[in-house]
């Protein structure tokens, strides 16, 4: 069944995913890459030659360029921005006892089944529950006590892009996404980890998908926005595991998808960008919606983090739709970060990311810092680096490339402090991979 489903992706479905123009830019990153090789390597040598002791440099140089190529739409990065190439071997061997953090990855085993755009949740008994990815029903279980992945019960619908939500009596509430032929579903279905069934509770007064779902205190989960057809949605709902009904709420002031939601130390809900800049609080005891500051920048496909001292981290993202929909293939992801506090409603900028990124997946570690992986710098470009954030510092360090490039993958904390990662596409197929940090 489950090769079924893999051959059930339609090739309309994986062409609109990985855009058509995939071999052009192939063929306009390999002569990238070919003038880079030209410019960069004997520019890095001298470089690394006079920066030995700097631990960041590691086998990357970062310069400020433009490349422009004889296709119709040229790419253009701005010229204040990064772009990271990998250098020769050579230059990295000179610096190599200044890498310790390079084998901070390490693979374990692969999932049974290739996704992307799929949940990844940790259980209240430590196992890490995927759901979906691209044309799956399939669901399967990480013990981390093994390190095995088990397949059980699929769910009773086919998503990708949905949420999953672990609600306090144990359960995961999974929501919409997409069926095949990007379908928006308002269908929810809930997974008791005790009997391992997957029952069908009730449906959204919307479909939707690309849409984000808080657990609040009291145990209702608070979904909002996302996109039905491509039309970005201001509506929210809220879902009453007690009565296992969907009721509308008020509408949020601004239609988002490809946002974050983050439930405050003061239960209220945040909820940021999704193509725009602003940003909105939900207070459950009002039911109301508040406007809460204005980011620094528009933010698509970024991260949010509610740090130990109750600010918000937000990381990177596409200034617009471009960027994550690979619309205008030139779009470079940002770098810049910044932070909320919910005692002030204040946006602060915050130490900007190594390399900018959007579709990346982020992660609070047992001791405070953050940890962001992959994503894409911009089109096709999937990335493999890491950096973490330290709040103290406000700076971010690179740490250890993962074994593989991420994009559109997931990232889940094991209560011993492990971070999993699982999923990717390689070469336009999802990839079943996982590994750990
Ligand atoms: C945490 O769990 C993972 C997954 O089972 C394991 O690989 C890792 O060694 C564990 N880490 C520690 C510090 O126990
Ligand atoms: C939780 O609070 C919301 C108000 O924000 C309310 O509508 C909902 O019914 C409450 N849920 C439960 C389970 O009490
Ligand atoms: C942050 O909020 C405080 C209190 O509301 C205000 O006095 C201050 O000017 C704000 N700072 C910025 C940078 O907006
Ligand atoms: C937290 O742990 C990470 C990963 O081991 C490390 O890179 C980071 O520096 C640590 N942060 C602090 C504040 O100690």
């Amino acid at each position: 069944m489950n090769a079924n489903e893999n051959q059930a992706l339609n090739s309309e479905t994986i062409t609109r995913f990985i855009g058509k123009k995939r071999l052009m830019w192939i063929i306009v990153g390999i002569v990238a890459v070919v003038v880079a090789a030209v410019i960069v390597i004997p520019t890095s040598i001298i470089l690394t030659k006079k920066k030995t002791t700097t631990t960041d440099v590691r086998s990357t140089t970062t310069l400020s360029t433009t490349i422009s190529t004889a296709t119709p739409t040229a790419i253009t990065t701005e010229p204040s921005t990064a772009i990271s190439l990998e250098t020769s071997a050579t230059v990295s061997t000179e610096i190599s006892t200044v890498q310790p953090f390079y084998k901070n990855w390490i693979q374990t085993n692969s999932m049974n089944n290739p996704r992307i755009a799929h949940t990844a949740s940790v259980l209240q008994n430590g196992k890490v529950l995927v759901t979906g990815g691209i044309g799956l029903k399939s669901a399967e279980l990480y013990d981390p006590s093994t390190a095995t992945w088990t397949l059980i019960n699929p769910m009773n619908h086919k998503r990708w892009w949905h949420s999953a939500s672990v609600l306090l009596d144990g359960k995961l509430l999974v929501v919409g996404g997409e069926h095949d032929n990007y379908q928006c579903l308002s269908s929810s279905e809930l997974y008791d980890p005790v009997t391992e069934i997957w029952t069908t509770t009730g449906s959204m007064n919307s479909p939707r998908s690309q849409h984000t779902a808080s657990v609040l205190r009291n145990g209702s989960v608070l979904v909002t926005g996302g996109h039905i057809d491509h039309v970005q949605l201001n509506s929210a709902e809220l879902y009453d595991p007690s009565t296992k009904s969907w009721t509308p709420i008020a509408n949020m002031k601004y239609a988002r998808k490809w946002h974050q939601a983050s439930v405050l130390d003061n239960g209220k809900v945040l909820v940021t960008g999704g193509l725009t800049n602003s940003a909105e609080l939900y207070d459950p005891s009002t039911k109301s919606w508040t406007a809460t500051g204005t980011m620094h920048y528009p933010r698509a496909g970024h991260t949010a983090s509610v740090l130990a001292n109750g600010k918000v981290l937000v990381a990177g993202a596409s200034l617009g739709d471009t960027c994550m929909t690979g619309a205008s293939p030139g779009d470079t992801c940002m770098t810049s970060a910044e932070l909320y506090d919910s005692e002030t409603g204040n946006w602060t900028i915050t130490g900007s990311l190594n390399n900018g990124r959007t579709g990346h997946a982020a992660s609070v570690l047992i001791n405070g810092s953050v940890l962001v992986c992959g994503g894409r710098a911009y089109m096709f470009y999937y990335m493999s680096s890491s950096e973490v954030y330290d709040p103290l510092t406000k700076i971010w360090y690179m740490t250890g490339d993962m074994n593989y490039k991420r994009y559109q993958h997931q990232s889940s904390v094991l209560p011993n402090g492990t971070v999993l990662v699982t999923g990717t596409e390689e070469q336009g197929l999802p990839t079943s991979s996982a590994e750990l940090y």
